[in-house]
Order: structure tokens, then C-alpha cells, then sequence
């Protein structure tokens, strides 16, 4: 947190989230991992984090705190904990039309809990001709060396970058069958509709859900053009198409956290 607002140009950060719930060994990798690629958990229970989130707020370091990855009965965990002070303001989630989260979504907000959806366009972003990070050929030559496999089709950087950082490499393949939600048909159909791109459908998706949406580029166009989604409205049958998407697919599986007490996605929602 510290470091955090060293580099902020505020004096308190606002929201501040938990990383995930999945609390892993102190050290200084951020996701340390065993010798079988998997992270190494901590003891340490989520309840407690939050209780010392719920400090920064006292010492008005943050305004708000908010949870991220969490599954519906590890939320009704947290709000059932004696004497807490404060509850989660918002909950951040991997959400698009293959992960439409119909259950999640209505129960965080029934309970007052604002959502925000991360990786809105799935991750598989490339262009034509891109570089393909994990097609590298020097990340490849690393992982013959360590007779791991690159992953096939589109690349996700932070998965190489994660592992990466632990000097490891236990690469997660990306299943060549994987869909890529920018190129999907029914969803371009929609775009050519509104003369809109298919990241700006994606983007108005959550919006007309009240769900709160954080795209990334480093491309000032992209930046742009992920802002013009108010001048126009998805009609009920086209919201009806988008959620008829929906296939439970997640890009964010956090496959190393599979065997952590906390690891979420197996329960239902
Ligand atoms: N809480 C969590 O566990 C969690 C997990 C993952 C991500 N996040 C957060 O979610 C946010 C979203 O990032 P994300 O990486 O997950 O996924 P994302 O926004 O779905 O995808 C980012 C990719 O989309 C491309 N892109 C952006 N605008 C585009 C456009 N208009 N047309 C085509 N491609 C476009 C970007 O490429 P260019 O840069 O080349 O434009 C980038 O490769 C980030 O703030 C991230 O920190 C949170």
C-alpha cells in the first residue's frame, strides 16, 4: 500500500481491492511458486486481510475497499464476519459475453456491492501480424530448455510475465479450440449494426448491465475509441444475443492457485 501510493499522485487511493483472496507465501515474488509450477499458499485468512484493509481506511489511506475473484460464498464469508466494520464496495470480475456471470452479478448488487469487469475482450486481442508473443523465438528457446511447452494461438502476456518473475517457466497452454471473442461473428454482426468496432460493443455490454467496465491499450486510438460507447444503445434483443454467448469460458483461470484452500471458480458462481 505503501509503495503503492508512492508512486500516486493523491494522498489516498480509492477503491483499494485485495489482490485476489488467495493469500500466498510473504516473500518477494509477487506469485511465488514450488518446484511444480504451483503458487505456494499462505496460511493467512482473507478475513483477516480485510481487517487490516479495513485499517487504511481508519488512517485514511483509501476512501473504500473492494474484493476481487471472489466467489459468491466466500462473499457471504466476508459479510457474515463479526464486527465487520466495513463492507466491500465493489467486487472486480472477469466478465464478457462467454463468462456473462447471471448469477454473481445480481447477487453482488442485490447486496449493495458494485461490480467492475476485467479482461472485457477475453485478452485475444491480436491483430493480423502482430508479434505472437509466446510464438517468441526466444521465449520458445527458454522453454525447450526447460522441456516446457509455449502456448499455442494468441499470446497473454501476463502469464509469461508472471511466471517470469519467478524465474520459472510453467507456461499455461491456451487450447488452440479457445474462442476469441473480438472475432466473434454474432458480435461483429452487432458492430456493423451501430458502425461501431466490436471492442465498443463489448465495452456498452456492461454498461447497459450496470456494471462497471476497465478495457486496457497502451494505443492513445484504442484509449479513444474504447471511450466512445454513449452515443449509442444495444437494443434488449442484442443484450439477449450477447448473454446468449455465454459458455462459463475463463480466461483468468489462475490454474497455478487450483489447489489453494481459497481457489474460487469451482463453486457454481
Ligand atoms: N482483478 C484481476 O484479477 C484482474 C485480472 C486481469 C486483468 N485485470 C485488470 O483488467 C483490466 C483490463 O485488462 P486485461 O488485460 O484484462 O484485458 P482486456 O482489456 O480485455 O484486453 C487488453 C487487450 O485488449 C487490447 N485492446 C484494447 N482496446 C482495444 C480495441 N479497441 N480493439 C482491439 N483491441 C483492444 C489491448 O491491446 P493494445 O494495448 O495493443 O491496444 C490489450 O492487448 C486491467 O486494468 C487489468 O489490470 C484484473
Amino acid at each position: 500500500m505503501a509503495l503503492a501510493l508512492s508512486y500516486s499522485p493523491h494522498s489516498y487511493l480509492s477503491p483499494y481491492k485485495t489482490g485476489t483472496q488467495l493469500k500466498l507465501d510473504a516473500g518477494e515474488d509477487m506469485f511465488p511458486l514450488d518446484e511444480s509450477g504451483m503458487v505456494i499458499p499462505s496460511n493467512t485468512d482473507y478475513l483477516d486481510t480485510w481487517e487490516a484493509m479495513e485499517e487504511l481506511v481508519d488512517c485514511g489511506l483509501t476512501k473504500a475497499i473492494g474484493i476481487s475473484n471472489f466467489n459468491h460464498d466466500q462473499i457471504e464469508r466476508l459479510l457474515r464476519k463479526p464486527n465487520l466494520k466495513y463492507k466491500p464496495v465493489n467486487h472486480q470480475i472477469e466478465c464478457h459475453p462467454y463468462l456473462t456471470q447471471e448469477k454473481l452479478i445480481p447477487y453482488c448488487q442485490s447486496k449493495g456491492i458494485s461490480v467492475t469487469a476485467y479482461r472485457p475482450f477475453g485478452a485475444h486481442t491480436l491483430n493480423p501480424g502482430d508479434p505472437i508473443l509466446l510464438e517468441d523465438p526466444k521465449i520458445k528457446e527458454i522453454a525447450a530448455r526447460h522441456k516446457k511447452s509455449t502456448a499455442q494461438g494468441t499470446g497473454v502476456g501476463w502469464r509469461v510475465q508472471t511466471t517470469f518473475s519467478s524465474q520459472s517457466l510453467e507456461i499455461e497452454d491456451l487450447n488452440p479450440g479457445d474462442p476469441i471473442l473480438l472475432e466473434d461473428p454474432k458480435i461483429k454482426e452487432i458492430a456493423a449494426r451501430h458502425k461501431k468496432s466490436t471492442a465498443q460493443v463489448l465495452i456498452r455490454f456492461h454498461i447497459q448491465r450496470n456494471v462497471a467496465v476497465i478495457p486496457k491499450s497502451d494505443k492513445p486510438h484504442r484509449l479513444e475509441e474504447n471511450f466512445k460507447v454513449f452515443d449509442f444503445e444495444l437494443t434488449k434483443e442484442e443484450m439477449e444475443t450477447l448473454l446468449g454467448l455465454n459458455r462459463n469460458w475463463r480466461d483468468c483461470l489462475m490454474a497455478q492457485s487450483v489447489n489453494h484452500k481459497d481457489y474460487p471458480f469451482k463453486a457454481d458462481y
